[in-house]
């Protein structure tokens, strides 16, 4: 594939023509927040909404995950509008998320903590009101529990699923009612999970977790495997 010369914050980069700028970005030492990147998939989800960048030439910000890099491309990942559209982002993405960090096993190994302590923000809601929707949590795994209350949509465990297990989870409902679900909502244990944990090996927050006692070993190595960037990156 051909290498293209762009420029990100002032710093002559090369590149694969076509690969899009959330990796070229990453790869290159630049940070940008992502929850919902998988770098081996074939269309990004592009659902988080927190990796904005601005091109030279464009009238408004786009996504860097879902940008292809092109010769002489100007990019900047900080300016005012992309501060402005990924704080409201991760606001929104706040508003759904049970927020109970003390409690968490992923405190401290969580992408919405990392992703704060980067950007400076706080994990708290100063313009949305918290949606709260207290569905039920799955723990009829014997392995994992799945809380969907704290599921932020990344797509991650839907996409790894399909990859790497038995293609049981999927989105369900729309809108606001959007959720991460087996087929008719019928508990995990029952609905023909293989156990290989890719989907609590790519969880970027506390949403699906290994039960007391489970090694999360194999989880952690899944992780760089199979996002190509971690939950973290
Ligand atoms: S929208 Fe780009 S990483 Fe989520």
């Amino acid at each position: 594939m051909e290498l293209v010369t762009l420029f990100i914050d002032g710093t002559e980069v090369k590149a694969r023509e076509g690969e899009k700028l959330l990796w070229v970005a990453l790869d290159n030492g630049f940070y940008i927040p992502n929850l919902c990147a998988i770098r081996q998939a074939d269309s990004p989800l592009a659902s988080c909404r927190l990796c904005f960048v601005e091109i030279e030439g464009r009238r408004a910000p786009v996504t860097a995950c879902t940008e292809p890099a092109s010769d002489g491309m100007v990019v900047r990942l900080n300016t005012p509008s992309v501060q402005r559209l990924r704080n409201t982002a991760f606001e929104l993405l706040l508003s759904h998320h049970k927020l109970d960090c003390g409690h968490c096993d992923k405190n401290r190994n969580c992408g919405l903590q990392s992703i704060a302590s980067h950007l400076g923000l706080k994990l708290k809601l100063t313009r949305l009101r918290r949606v709260s929707r207290d569905l039920p949590v799955d723990s009829s795994h014997p392995l994992f529990i799945y809380d969907p209350n704290k599921c932020v949509l990344c797509g991650k465990c839907v996409w790894v699923c399909h990859e790497e297990g038995t293609g049981i989870l999927d989105f369900a409902f729309k809108g606001i009612e959007t959720r991460v679900s087996t087929i008719e909502s019928i508990p995990l244990a029952e609905a023909g999970c293989n156990s290989c944990l890719a989907c609590v090996a790519v969880c970027p927050v506390g949403s699906l977790v290994t039960k007391p006692g489970v090694s999360v070993e194999k989880a952690r190595t899944l992780v760089a495997q199979l996002t190509g960037a971690g939950p973290e990156s």
